[in-house]
């Protein structure tokens, strides 16, 4: 997928660069992002607004992969971003986002984040609860700022997906409830509010999705919100926010739609809804993380220990793990991978791939059919550009990888691999005893 193929050597190649060439020069294990495939789908979800000529904001959930240059990428490629703590806001800053691009996120933002984001001039504050309702006014007020805000409505619609990860069912941690009538209270709240513009409501219903039903159902649930508050509080949003979650192939099993298809389909049914309603059609934002960087990152690993166990299985470990991967540890996540050195030989043989944690549950991929594999290969495992570096850690006090992207034939280090110093630069030493 993407600019990924095999060269004549019979090495994989992303971006017209060799992966064993990548994985010689930066070490391993290495992240590699086909630049060119994030390129394409950012364009593929603004393309498909664009045919339908609605107002539109993509905003990349940055929480997916974030680092300066990734920043920079999404502003060159018009996106916007979601962030959703300070550090993030703190490396769009950095990055210098355009910060009326920016929107934040988060059901426990911290007042020192609410007035860090304030006083940045952040584009739109997305409202979770009560609580940042009254700071979030407080902290304007007293700046004599007005800020555009959405309130997160927790829409009572379960994506099919792993429980961890599914955010839209009415008990959830996120956003204001239908059930109860919070969310009537918090439209009236911020509507009345002098110095909050609320724009609109924002949805997310889940990650990994592959069909359209959940997403037409929370637009179903939010038109049926929006009468009410034109009859009470004389409020229409002019933006709808329907988040993000579109789902990716990690293995052959998996079957997303086109990004385009989900957008087409949300536009459809908020057209529909608008015109039955008599309502503007609201701009519509979505907050895509996986879908614009998972399949573009690939993982390069260097191959050391294998053991056999006569009938039972063949374990092969590589260089990282549940360091730079925890999603198969938290998520029973799948991937597939090759060996990029030798990625043109037929699979005659089954691993299963390793971590170098102490864990038993560090496990990259299990029965994973490959050639005849040793030490002195590279294994490429695919489709981990989102949540593999953003959750990547130190345990086993292991350092984190290095990241790259690649582009029509060029490589450039975007992240540099942590040193061993790297680890110990924020230990302090035991105080020396004081002697009497
Ligand atoms: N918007 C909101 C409000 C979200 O909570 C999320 C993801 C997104 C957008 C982006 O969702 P995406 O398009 O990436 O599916 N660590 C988990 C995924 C957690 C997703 C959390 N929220 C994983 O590795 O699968």
């Amino acid at each position: 997928h993407g600019t990924s193929r095999i060269n004549n050597q019979g090495q994989l190649e992303i971006g017209g660069v060799n992966t064993v060439d990548l994985a010689a020069k930066y070490g391993t294990p290495l992240f590699v992002y086909d630049v060119a495939l994030i390129r394409e789908r950012a364009m593929q979800f603004q393309e498909a607004f664009k045919a339908e000529e609605v107002p539109f904001q993509v905003a990349y959930a940055s929480k997916a992969f974030s680092c300066l240059a990734m920043f920079q990428l999404a502003d060159e490629l018009g996106l916007s971003l979601d962030v959703v703590s300070g550090g993030e806001l703190y490396t769009a800053i950095e990055a210098s986002f355009p910060m009326e691009r920016v929107h934040f996120h988060g059901n426990n933002k911290s007042i020192a984040e609410l007035e860090m984001a304030v006083e940045a001039g952040i584009g739109c504050i997305v409202v979770d609860n009560f609580y940042e309702l009254r700071e979030l006014s407080r902290i304007c007020k007293e700046r004599q700022h007005r800020i555009e805000i959405l309130l997160r409505i927790t829409p009572g619609v379960e994506a099919h997906t792993h429980d961890y990860i599914s955010t839209g069912q009415e008990d959830s941690k996120f956003g204001f409830d239908l059930v109860s009538g919070q969310v009537h209270e918090a439209v009236q709240q911020a509507h009345e509010d002098e110095f909050l513009n609320l724009l609109g409501v924002h949805s997310h219903i889940g990650s990994q999705i592959f069909e359209t039903t959940g997403f037409v159902m929370a637009v179903e649930k939010i038109f049926e919100l929006i009468g009410e508050w034109r009859e009470k509080f004389n409020f229409t949003p002019s933006v709808l926010n329907l988040g993000g979650g579109f789902g990716i192939r990690y293995i052959e099993g998996d079957t997303p739609l086109p990004v385009g298809e989900y957008v087409r389909k949300m536009i459809e049914v908020v057209k529909e809804k608008a015109s039955a309603t008599n309502l503007t059609m609201p701009e519509i934002w979505i907050e895509p993380g996986r879908s614009l960087v998972g399949d573009a990152g690939t993982t390069l690993y260097s191959i050391g220990a294998h053991k056999h166990i006569p009938n039972v299985r063949d374990y092969l470990s590589v260089d990282g793990g549940m360091s730079d991967n925890l999603r198969p540890a938290l998520y029973q996540a799948e991937y597939e991978g090759v060996l990029a050195n030798r990625a043109n030989e037929e699979a005659t043989e089954t691993f299963s791939i390793a971590g170098k944690c102490c864990e038993s549950g560090d496990m990259l991929i299990w029965d994973l059919p490959l050639p005849k594999a040793n030490h002195e290969d590279i294994l490429a495992v695919f489709c981990t550009g989102a949540y593999g570096y953003a959750m990547a850690n130190n345990y086993n006090r292991i350092p984190r990888p290095a990241v790259v992207f690649v582009e029509n034939g060029d490589a450039f280090e975007v992240v540099r691999r942590e040193r061993y110093e790297d680890l110990v630069r924020l230990d302090l030493p035991l105080p020396k005893k004081v002697s009497k």
